[in-house]
């Protein structure tokens, strides 16, 4: 059985007290053990966080791939484990269109967390022209390809795939629910091609791109679909409560 995964991505928002009180509301919420829930939230929040929380896995939007060092502005993983912080994104669309991580940029950084035993939440997913000109099947696998599929079988299990189409973050335009089965039935059979069926059919895929309370239980219906990386609405309680219950 597939881990669900409900995973919200605070991104650069909320100041300390209020990362503080929306946790405590998300944590009153009841799910059951079916669902694990995740949340990033600023990376100088984490230590403060992880003292009071109970019930949610705790994950950096970001690390550097180097032990320690004259890297102004990064955080390496040993800093993240001292805090009890084992779960990283990779790949997110930010972090490629903003600072430059290429598919090379985050294959080290994949290979880094990898070989520290970090747990991974890789992101791909294709920009809106790619989309309209109906090479967004070739875009991603390309995307995997040169980033995450030469890892082994054992390895791929410390990964779980998000597909985040990039016209669909932020935008309050969500891909149809037929637009996402279709893309992660395709990770999974290229996962399946790469890994045999067993490992294919035990990594988690995860839909982001305006996911909210009001299709996340459609989209959650769908076979390949097993939860979702949630920007915006992880940042109210009952609208991210719902979405894990969904
Ligand atoms: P969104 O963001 O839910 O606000 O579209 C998703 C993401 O960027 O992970």
């Amino acid at each position: 059985m597939r881990k669900r995964i409900v995973a919200g991505n605070w991104k650069m928002n909320l100041n300390l007290l209020q990362a503080k009180q929306l946790l405590e509301e998300i944590e009153k919420g009841n799910w059951g053990s079916e669902v694990e829930v995740f949340l990033f939230p600023s990376l100088f929040q984490l230590g403060h966080l992880q003292g009071t929380n109970q019930k949610i896995t705790l994950g950096a939007q970001n690390f550097y791939p180097a032990e320690k060092g004259a890297f102004t502005g990064e955080v390496a993983l040993d800093q993240l484990a001292v805090e009890g912080i084992q779960w990283v994104l990779i790949g997110h669309s930010e972090r490629r269109q903003y600072f430059n991580e290429t598919n090379a940029v985050l294959k080290t950084k994949l290979d880094y967390a990898i070989h520290q035993g970090s747990k991974v939440i890789f992101c791909c997913g294709e920009p809106l022209e790619i989309r309209e000109n109906g090479s967004h099947f070739k875009f991603v696998k390309n995307q995997l390809e040169e980033s995450l599929f030469h890892l082994n079988a054992a390895e791929m299990k410390q990964v779980v795939i998000a597909y985040e189409p990039i016209w669909a973050i932020g935008t309050g335009k969500t891909a149809s629910t037929e637009q996402a089965e279709e893309m992660h039935a395709e990770i999974r059979s290229w996962l399946t091609e790469k890994y045999g069926h067993d490992t294919a059919e035990s990594i988690s895929i995860l839909y982001g791109g305006s996911c909210n309370d009001q299709n996340a239980q459609e989209l959650f219906a769908c076979p390949n679909i097993d939860g979702g990386l949630i920007g915006g609405a992880s940042l109210k309680a009952d609208s991210f409560l719902t979405i894990i219950n969904a």
